[in-house]
């Protein structure tokens, strides 16, 4: 099974009740070692690219690595556009070929993100790709503060985003936040339930790094069918950088470097698969 849409990987996910992981990547070796890493545990993937990185490296360039790394890929997979507030962004991603985008609204009035974000479902449709939305937000770590509460919409106003809009997945709000968590983080999981009940789409999970295996699995199985890991994956490849090259200060061998880099990035995708219950549900 080659490249499919995120629905597909999503509906099955949320359905069967496991995650898959939209990991995010940062380089080459990255978007290969998750991919290896899918095949060995015949595991579903979404490989997630900021506009960072997508604007760094090159629409062209993330795409055509990302093809000739796929082409004879034997799991599902599909490539997303994480949180996206740039219209030119998402309709150039959209063009080259990624199979969804997260349009992040968020620092617009719900209003006007609900408008925005009808056009662009409809943009993504015209090139069977699909759309996850956000209405809150989310912070850093760093920006979070004991006694902050977090910025969260009504159910309510959820809920008509996601109807008016037809998003195919939803970011909500509940505690969670990008980066490594001080402490375990206080997550509001019957958010989650109550958006699924109300929508029936599953929801994306932000801010996974950090979380423990049981916060996964309950928000998993209360409908959580896509899993954002990117600050874990950045820890992993710097630090492993760091420990071979302290292992072997005077040895000038880049791909040597590469290869024990790889292996690590490889070995932290199986975990998260592993904890994600995606395992062995490659179709
Ligand atoms: P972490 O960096 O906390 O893993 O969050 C990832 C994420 O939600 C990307 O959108």
């Amino acid at each position: 099974m080659p490249v499919v849409t995120t629905k597909s990987l999503l509906d099955r996910a949320f359905s069967e009740h496991y995650g898959v992981a939209a990991i995010n990547v940062v380089n080459d070796l990255t978007m290969e070692a998750v991919l290896a890493a899918a095949e060995q545990a015949r595991s579903p993937l979404i490989v997630a690219t900021s506009v960072k990185t997508v604007k760094s490296a090159g629409y062209e360039v993330i795409f055509a690595m990302w093809q000739e790394m796929t082409r004879s890929i034997s799991v599902p997979v599909s490539l997303h556009l994480d949180h996206c507030p740039e219209r030119e962004v998402i309709t150039r991603c959209l063009k080259t070929g990624w199979n969804s985008v997260l349009f992040d609204g968020s620092k617009l009035s719900v209003e006007e993100n609900r408008r925005q974000c009808i056009e662009i479902v409809q943009e993504a449709q015209g090139y069977g790709a699909q759309v996850e939305g956000e209405i809150e937000g989310f912070k850093r770590v760093e920006q979070v503060t004991d006694d902050a509460t977090f910025n969260q919409q009504s159910l309510q106003a959820a809920v008509e985003f996601v109807r008016s809009t037809g998003v195919d997945v939803f970011a909500p709000a509940i505690g969670n936040a990008h980066g490594m968590y001080k402490t375990t983080p206080t997550l509001d999981s019957q958010r989650v339930t109550d958006i699924v009940e109300a929508t029936g789409i599953p929801v994306a999970l932000h801010g996974g790094t950090g979380m423990t295996p049981d916060q996964f699995s309950d928000l998993i199985a209360r409908g959580c069918a896509k899993v954002n890991i990117s600050t874990a994956l950045k820890i992993r490849f710097m630090q492993s950088g760091y420990d071979y090259i302290t292992e072997h200060p005077t040895e000038y061998d880049p791909p040597a470097l590469f290869v024990y880099q790889r292996a690590q990035v490889l070995d932290m995708a199986k975990e998260y698969f592993h904890l994600f219950g995606s395992e062995g549900k490659a179709w």
